[in-house]
């Protein structure tokens, strides 16, 4: 099928690429054209593991293009894609809608024949509904279908996550768009991957539902590792205790500093904002905002009080800075509330993270970024690991302990056993394993 996907940040990108290589005809529009210069030049603009592989062997096969100009690509699509940006709207939390419905009235323009227009990118529930009522001001309602199909992609893994996914959400009730979604995604029904269909709302619903619970379940097993730290147990076994049971499931709880990304701030928030504008508040979900948020915080002083409660003249050698591993992505990043805090209380900061510290030093002043690990540890007065990347979780404890001033290491991700640095000498904190 020939398809076209507005929007090539992260989903649009992806997905796209993906699309191509499940064999359809694949155009990615964007306005940036310095953006489409780079891409047509094989430069992939995010930090995605495959991704420039795939768009190269697409581009090479002729099955994957890019283009500034949506005329030609709307014109000859059997599926548009909305794959824009919806950043949360300064000061009330709100999806900032303006590109989706942007795109909805470029659609409008320039479609021909039946075109099933799909919103990828993650809107408040009842969006697809303003979107069907742009294109209607402009076309015959049995010209075109406005679909949901929201995406579960997690950065880092989002090729695999599209090309083997739990399962896809179709929001219509269209039965021909239905047609056409089944045979988008043909590739993944032939292997058996549940294809949910369901009305609109209930698909726009269901991304944000599933977003916010996995906040919650992360906030949740933070706070128990915060009363493990209390009462002497250890959260790994906890999350393994409970994990167990296949009503919990073993994912999504590994303690650590607090969530962050470009996706649960966001979706947990306009979440919430929906739910309150319709009176029926998620009251879970505004208290894992506020718990979230102090978690990340409160990292600073579990720093400092295993410094000996002063950090001023001190140095620190920080570990990762990106939300989490295998991404450069700094949104929400936990560093962005602990580097600040450790400054002010008086510290020094050395950091080396191997993807994000060209984007972190747009967010951050006055830090020291190193070549790499031991780099960065040479002459600090104490190690911290914020981001938990591979390349962390075998580190040379000797050089390590050679390197720093002190034997202080905090893990804010439970990389290391806790028994094994101990009887190496270190003074060694993590999350929720006292
Ligand atoms: C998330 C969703 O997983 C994905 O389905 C959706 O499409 C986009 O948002 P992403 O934000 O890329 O993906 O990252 P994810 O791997 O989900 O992690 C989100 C945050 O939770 C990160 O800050 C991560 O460090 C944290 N996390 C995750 C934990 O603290 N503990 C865990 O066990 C898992």
């Amino acid at each position: 099928m020939r398809v076209t996907m507005i929007g090539t940040g992260y989903v649009g990108l992806v997905s796209g690429a993906c699309f191509a290589d499940f064999g359809h005809v694949v155009t990615c529009v964007d306005k940036d054209a310095s953006k489409i210069e780079k891409l047509k030049a094989g430069e992939i603009p995010i930090y995605e593991p495959g991704l420039e592989d795939l768009v190269e062997t697409n581009v090479k096969q002729e099955r994957l293009f890019f283009t500034t100009d949506p005329e030609e690509a709307i014109k000859s699509a059997d599926a548009v894609f909305i794959a824009v940006g919806t950043p949360s709207r300064r000061g009330d939390g709100h999806a900032d809608l303006s590109y989706v419905y942007g795109a909805a009235e470029e659609i409008a323009d320039l479609m021909e024949g039946y075109t099933v227009v799909v919103t990828k990118s993650t809107v408040p529930v009842g969006t697809g509904d303003e979107v069907e009522a742009i294109i209607a001001k402009k076309r015959a309602r049995d010209d075109f279908a406005v679909v949901s199909n929201p995406e579960f992609l997690r950065e880092g893994a989002a090729i695999k996550d599209f090309k083997i996914p739990d399962r896809v959400v179709v929001g219509t009730e269209d039965q021909r768009a239905m047609e056409v979604m089944r045979e988008l995604y043909r590739p993944l029904f032939l292997n058996e991957t549940p294809i949910l269909f369901t009305n609109r709302r209930t698909s726009e619903l269901i991304k944000y539902a599933a977003n916010a619970f996995l906040a919650v379940k992360i906030t949740f097993i933070n706070e128990i590792a915060d009363l493990c730290e209390k009462v002497g147990a250890n959260v790994q076994e906890v999350s393994r205790g409970i994990g167990l049971d296949n009503r919990i499931g073993k994912k999504f709880l590994n303690a650590g500093p607090g969530y962050g990304g470009s996706c649960f701030p966001k979706d947990t928030l306009a979440l919430t904002k929906t739910a309150n504008d319709h009176d029926s508040p998620i009251r879970i979900v505004d208290t894992v905002v506020e718990v979230n948020a102090a978690r990340k915080k409160a990292m600073a002083d579990k720093i400092i009080a295993a410094m000996g409660g002063d950090v001023s003249g001190k140095q620190i050698a920080v570990l990762g800075l990106a939300f989490k591993q295998n991404t450069d992505d700094m949104r929400d990043a936990p560093s962005l509330d602990i580097l600040p805090a450790l400054q002010k209380a008086g510290a020094t900061i050395r950091a080396y993270d191997p993807a994000s510290m060209e984007e972190a030093a747009k967010h951050l002043s006055d830090i020291q970024f190193c070549d790499g690990p031991y780099h960065a540890i040479e002459g600090a007065d104490a190690m911290v690991i914020i981001t938990e990347w591979d390349q962390f979780r075998a580190l040379d404890m000797k050089r390590v302990q050679d390197l720093l001033k002190t034997n202080t290491v905090i893990d804010l991700r439970n990389i290391y056993s806790k028994p094994d640095m101990e009887k190496r000498g270190f003074n060694y904190v993590s999350i929720g394993r006292p």
